[in-house]
């Protein structure tokens, strides 16, 4: 197959927003505990934290991280999590049937975020708790001092406010497994309430109202515009969730999966449209995009199939090359909305179908989806570049007819670098991609996800067997290049 594309600095979308390259660490499964944390670890600093995981988490490109959850915050007290850690309780969580000891709470989440060097966002209860308990939560972690709240984070060794800029009103509030489950008119008057008094706090937070918890919701639409007609004033975002799962064996609907996001962002973005023309408003609201990845679904059997257990090993999906490539297709896809999305967050960090993997008082290793992300983190700077491939379509059972290849570029206007990632869907052949370029550049990088065995993984034992390699046969003349994307694949080509 062939396909052509144009990279032109004329054509942008929208500068690329750090907040994009997002992640997740919930108290659930191993994430937290034998994941970031794990005090007694031979790598673990003075605070308890991972090392190993600090630097891979640096390397990842990870710019901020969402927690405590996840459908684990809908019953989480926050209060439980700070203080002397000897005086803190243990507690059911409801949401994965796990015993939650507590000794990692908000104020080391801050302090392992500082180490990190990512942005907080903090997601409230809205499920068990309301609008107090939030205020409450806000004052303890953003007023300096001189009430009782703040003043008891002081006493708490955190002398200065965390500053929280980013607040999630809930998680997942649409779907009946989250403890305190609403309908979208409970949870609208919940949200405007709970907005109304955290901007008269400080009115320059930025609040995420929740949206579906996935695309096959039956309120799907629905919710977002109840939700967004009782909030739109006092919120900044809608959020999306989006796992694609391999298990079906429809591995062409698969890796499609950025076909599926793309009309996701786009359904939303439409759906907050109409109530802002509704409402006479010219305010935008933006996504926040604050859980995708790729989740083998089948091989969870829900949370009643769990025993009580502290920090089990939950939902550690391993992952493979067309697991990767997928991946590397979802932040196409992010990019390409760059308009539109403000926030993103790959859920999630660290064991929990993570790209980060450890083994306690063991090793940790990056699986195969770290490394399209870790490459679009570091080289997607500047503008994103309208990036329109013509290609033949791939036919898939789930999304119809989609295109073979895609892609999204992005340029540095003070250094004049141009960064392709492109993506080859077809499991059965290369495509032969011709670009058109700036006059002047050269390729100075050129690599790819791709294997003779789609299903290869990384392991404990060979952290190292899927790693992007240097791609081949590219070709660069005046105003244009030459390559072959390699058959289901992920590239980057850096142009300077
Ligand atoms: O990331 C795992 C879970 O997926 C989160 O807790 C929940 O918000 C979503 O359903």
């Amino acid at each position: 197959a062939t396909a052509r594309l144009t990279l032109d600095p004329a054509f942008r979308i929208a500068p690329v927003e750090p907040r994009l390259f997002g992640s997740f660490v919930e108290h659930m499964g191993r994430c937290v505990y034998t994941g970031v944390f794990e005090p007694g670890h031979p790598l673990a600093d003075a605070d308890g934290f991972r090392t190993d995981v600090l630097e891979l988490t640096r390397e990842l490109g990870v710019t901020l991280v969402r927690y405590p959850g996840g459908n684990f915050v809908s019953n989480y007290r926050w209060e439980d999590g700070v203080g002397p850690v000897r005086e803190r309780p243990a507690r059911l969580d409801l949401a994965w049937r796990s015993l939650e000891g507590n000794a990692f709470g908000l104020n080391e989440f801050m302090a392992w975020a500082a180490k990190a060097g990512v942005e907080p966002m903090m997601a409230l209860n809205l499920g068990t708790r309301g609008v107090a308990e939030a205020l409450e939560l806000v004052e303890y972690a953003n007023y300096p001092g001189g009430t009782r709240l703040s003043d008891l984070r002081r006493a708490h060794g955190a002398d200065k406010p965390h500053d929280v800029r980013l607040w999630c009103l809930g998680n997942e509030l649409d779907g009946p497994w989250q403890m305190g489950h609403k309908t979208a008119l409970e949870y609208g008057r919940l949200a405007a309430e709970t907005a109304r008094a955290l901007k008269r706090f400080d009115r320059d937070l930025s609040l995420v109202a929740c949206g579906s918890s996935n695309s096959g919701m039956p309120t799907f639409g629905a919710w977002e515009a109840e939700t967004l007609e009782a909030t739109y004033d006092m919120v900044d975002y809608i959020s999306l969730h989006a796992y694609y799962d391999p298990s079906d064996g429809d591995a062409d609907s698969f890796l499609a999966s950025g076909a599926d996001m793309d009309h996701m962002i786009r359904s939303i973005a439409a759906t907050a449209d109409h109530v802002g023309a509704k409402l006479r408003s010219r305010k935008k609201i933006k996504l926040s995009f604050d859980e995708w990845n790729v989740w083998y679904q089948s091989r969870f059997h829900g949370e009643s199939s769990l025993e009580w257990a502290e920090h089990p090993r939950l939902i550690e999906d391993d992952y493979d090359v067309t697991d990767a490539v997928v991946v590397g297709s979802l932040l196409i896809t992010l990019l390409r909305n760059a308009d539109r999305v403000g926030v993103a967050c790959q859920a999630q960090l660290a064991n929990v179908i993570a790209p980060i993997r450890t083994e306690p008082g063991g090793p940790a290793w990056r699986q195969t989806i770290f490394h399209p992300f870790a490459l679009t983190a570091r080289y997607a700077r500047g503008e994103v570049l309208r990036v329109e491939p013509e290609c033949a379509a791939i036919t898939t059972g789930k999304y119809g007819e989609v295109p073979a290849v895609w892609a999204t570029a992005t340029h540095r206007e003070a250094t004049g670098e141009i960064t392709l990632f492109a993506v080859n869907r077809d499991r059965h052949g290369p495509c032969a991609l011709d670009v058109a370029l700036p006059a002047g550049l050269v390729a100075v990088e050129h690599l790819e996800l791709a294997d003779d065995d789609p299903s290869a993984r990384n392991s404990a034992a060979d952290p190292a067997r899927v790693v992007p390699r240097p791609g081949t046969g590219l070709r660069v003349e005046s105003r244009r290049a030459t390559l072959t994307l390699p058959p289901a694949s992920w590239t980057i080509v850096r142009f300077a």
